[in-house]
């Protein structure tokens, strides 16, 4: 690791560990980000493998441009590009409709995806010199402060990535205020650096308030969660008897030792990669729900570094079944 004075020089470089699937911390005018590439579910695998997240929480995808945004977000509502106009660049993320370019891992099975575009100069060059969106939450450990001077960073997670680039301290210093806009409503979802009255005399309008969820919200806990429409249950829990004349989906991490004709078997990563099995998770139980089946059953993963995320997200699919 290495921390990185944010000239042009340094920019560059950093673009380029972006581009090959690298992570990199950099600052915006809110904290410290831990930004990979926003298409690469792989190398957002990484940053919930670094910030010991128990759980898959959906990140914020920064542009440089509000141009960028048709690759990754569906525009429903013309209040959208009124409140790009007014307050990006800044502290402002805009919760939208997701594109299918966006991997499901960057949104935790979300059909939504948060958007915003820093205002600052180092964040933005190093966006634009990527060329890519870039995947960000705070630089900081699962539970620990957001950093706001690259020693924080340096401190609770230097050891696990490739640069970080030294841009002084944050001017805002708390996250951004996050709104999510639906099709007739507009919600806020994050008391943040822009202060939500700005926001409501700008519109006119008085926003919904949900910010009184858990924040992180872990997906099992968000209104808007996605759980596969099938039942899903861990595959030990089942016998024989139970599925005779049922089309089952199967769900293993690195094979299907089962003596079953199962009649869809994904595997989530054949080398027992864990940041590809994190990778393709919500991917493949999406793609279960398209293939006609009765059930998915899947495999109990150790839960250790991204098992503990990936077991999280499964275990709490399967108790909303056994529940109901
Ligand atoms: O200021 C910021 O927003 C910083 C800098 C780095 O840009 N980033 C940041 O990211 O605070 P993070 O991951 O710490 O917080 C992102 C929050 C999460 O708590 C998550 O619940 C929410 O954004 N979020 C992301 N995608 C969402 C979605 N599709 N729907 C609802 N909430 C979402
Ligand atoms: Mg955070």
């Amino acid at each position: 690791m290495a921390i990185l004075k944010a000239n042009s020089d340094n920019i560059g470089k950093a673009a380029e560990i972006i581009k090959n699937g690298g992570l990199v911390a950099f600052p915006t005018e809110t904290v410290y980000g831990l930004g990979a590439n926003g298409f690469d579910g792989r190398a957002a695998a990484k940053i919930f493998e670094i910030k010991k997240r128990p759980s898959f929480n959906p990140l914020i995808l920064h542009v440089s441009d509000p141009n960028q945004l048709k690759e990754i977000a569906v525009i429903k509502n013309e209040k959208t590009l009124d409140l790009i106009r007014q307050f990006w660049p800044g502290p402002l993320t805009i919760v939208l409709e997701k594109t299918d370019k966006v991997p499901d891992i960057i949104t935790s099975g979300n059909q939504t995806v948060a958007v915003r575009m820093p205002s600052h100069k180092i964040a933005l060059e190093l966006l634009y010199k990527s060329g890519v969106p870039i995947a960000a939450p705070s630089a900081n450990e699962f539970g620990k402060l957001s950093p706001t001077e690259a020693v924080h960073v340096e401190e609770q997670i230097g050891q696990h990535i490739d640069v970080i680039l030294d841009g002084g301290q944050c001017e805002v210093g708390v996250e951004s205020t996050i709104i999510e806009i639906g099709k007739n409503e507009i919600s806020l979802l994050r008391h943040g650096g822009l202060p939500v009255e700005e926001i409501e005399e700008f519109l006119g309008e008085t926003l919904t308030r949900k910010t009184n969820l858990p924040n992180p919200i872990a997906p099992g806990q968000l209104p808007y969660h996605y759980a596969p429409k099938i039942p899903l249950r861990f595959i030990d829990s089942m016998n024989h008897a139970e599925l005779k004349d049922k089309k089952v989906g199967a769900l293993f991490l690195t094979s299907n030792e089962y003596d079953f004709s199962f009649s869809s078997v994904k595997i989530l990563s054949p080398t027992g990669n864990m940041q590809e099995a994190a990778a393709n998770l919500f991917s493949f139980l999406h793609e279960f729900e398209t293939e006609n089946l009765d059930l998915i059953l899947c495999e109990k993963i150790k839960r250790k570094g991204l098992g503990k995320a990936i077991m999280d997200r499964l275990t709490r699919a399967v108790n909303k079944f056994e529940k109901n």
